[in-house]
């Protein structure tokens, strides 16, 4: 991890790959993580960790499976929202978009249990920065 500030242009103008997180900083036992993300991810639960996501530009929905029924959540840019552990979601995003994540380091990008995986979706701890 570097101990110069990073740019989050940068770090996006770095790589192309969809649904690819990449880990910018650690904070204690949690990443930061940006990624590129359109069309849709995969249904998937983590079991024990909450998972806070900031839209940076672009639109970010989150399908959520709760008690209650399922219902989408809508993130323009600049908004925030947490889905809290055990609830099985999946991100989509109508056009190209650009996220931060933060989760705890080694949270697999498609949970602990999760639907099949399309190509597009990289199942990954988040990759560090070229
Ligand atoms: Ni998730």
């Amino acid at each position: 991890m570097t101990t110069e500030p990073v740019s989050l242009t940068s770090a996006l103008a770095s790589f192309t790959e969809r649904w690819s997180p990449r880990v910018v900083a650690a904070v204690n036992d949690y990443d930061v993580r940006v990624a590129k993300v359109e069309g849709e991810h995969v249904w998937h639960v983590h079991e024990h960790t909450d998972e806070f996501f900031l839209v940076l530009d672009g639109e970010l929905h989150i399908g959520l499976r709760e008690p209650a029924g399922e219902r989408t959540v809508v993130l323009p840019k600049g908004s925030l929202y947490t889905v809290p552990r055990g609830t099985e979601h999946r991100p989509f995003a109508p056009v190209p978009t650009e996220i931060l994540v933060f989760e705890p380091t080694g949270t697999l990008s498609v949970g602990d249990r999760h639907d099949d995986v399309p190509d597009h979706v990289d199942v990954t701890t988040g990759h560090a920065l070229a």
